[in-house]
């Protein structure tokens, strides 16, 4: 039997105007993570996939089109194997829609698992590059900054461009606390992003000078991080909260949260990931973390959890 995990993930900022060519910034959420279990089938059995999560098991010769038998069918590729009979048990816990990366870290674990079968070693690029090519046929347009962070496992700084994106490691002079709240309210992705696009496409001299007011927060938020200056990093936050709202991605769920963060002595506040329902996040103290979180949960919050990005050297 062999296994994988891979983590979930945050955007600290800059997510929809990264789908634009603004930089963003994300960070690994390592103690929430999705597993991949390989064991060998039985002869002739083919490619079966476990999902207790999802409440649901198939085979890749039954559903060829499933996002995942795809996934296994061009891994497979890669590694140069075809005919091969395996089963995936695939479990995870990272709420799913919830911008927290749960597809990403799935699809992320079952490459590696795959990998690791196998026993070929695969560069986190080439993970990211086959979870990326899956991510585009299911789900539009989406800039690769979620299989990208998830398959790094470390923050980064990120530019979609072509023909590869520009990933950079961060400093980040002290780590940084959060705390999580989930509005508990399911968003699929391609629904605000396809949004955004609509809005972009009717009126793109207001979204690109939205985008580049983005792109200009996320600049000083590198600096904030890198310099360990946190009350500039929450006030940056919630700047790009503002600019979330005015670009149409926030919810009135998501804005009761971080407006009860802010209340009980956050830092800053704002969504994560690709709106309209989802996740929050605040930048908190050890001091005013315990009141943030149960600000969160008085103001309804499904879930609320506390992460900390490492403080790294960096490049
Ligand atoms: O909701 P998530 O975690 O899939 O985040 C989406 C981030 C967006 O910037 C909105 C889209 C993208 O592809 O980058």
């Amino acid at each position: 039997m062999t296994s994988a995990s891979a983590p979930g993930k945050l955007i600290l900022c800059g997510e929809h105007a990264v789908v634009y060519g603004r930089p963003a910034i994300a960070a690994p959420l390592g103690d929430l993570r999705a597993y991949a279990q390989i064991e060998p089938g039985g002869p002739g059995s083919g490619l079966g996939f476990i999902a207790p999560d999802l409440g649901e098991s198939w085979t890749a010769a039954g559903q060829p089109e499933h996002p995942l038998s795809e996934l296994a069918r061009a891994t497979l590729a890669r590694l140069g194997q075809h005919e091969i009979d395996l089963t995936v048990r695939l479990r995870s816990d990272i709420p799913i829609a919830s911008g927290m990366g749960s597809g990403a870290a799935i699809g992320t674990a079952l490459v590696r698992a795959l990998a690791a079968h196998i026993g070929v070693a695969l560069a986190p690029e080439e993970v990211a590059a086959l979870v990326y090519a899956s991510e585009r046929r299911f789900h539009g347009t989406p800039s690769g900054i979620d299989n990208t962070v998830v398959a790094h496992e470390q923050a980064i700084w990120f530019v979609r461009r072509e023909p590869a994106p520009l990933i950079e490691p961060l400093t980040i002079a002290a780590p940084l606390l959060l705390v999580v709240g989930d509005t508990g309210v399911r968003s699929a992705t391609r629904l605000p992003v396809g949004a955004v696009r609509e809005g972009w496409r009717a009126d793109p001299r207001r979204y690109e000078a939205l985008f580049d007011q983005v792109g200009e927060l996320v600049m000083r938020a590198r600096l904030a991080l890198a310099t360990g200056d946190a009350p500039l990093l929450g006030a940056l936050l919630d700047a790009n909260q503002a600019l979330l709202e005015q670009i149409g991605v926030s919810s009135p769920e998501l804005e009761r949260l971080t407006a009860a963060a802010r209340r009980a002595g956050a830092l800053g506040a704002k969504l994560s990931g690709a709106g309209w329902g989802g996740v929050m996040l605040a930048l908190v103290t050890p001091k005013s973390q315990p009141a943030v979180e149960r600000a969160l949960r008085e103001a309804g919050a499904a879930r609320v959890l506390a992460a900390t990005v490492p403080a790294t050297g960096g490049a």
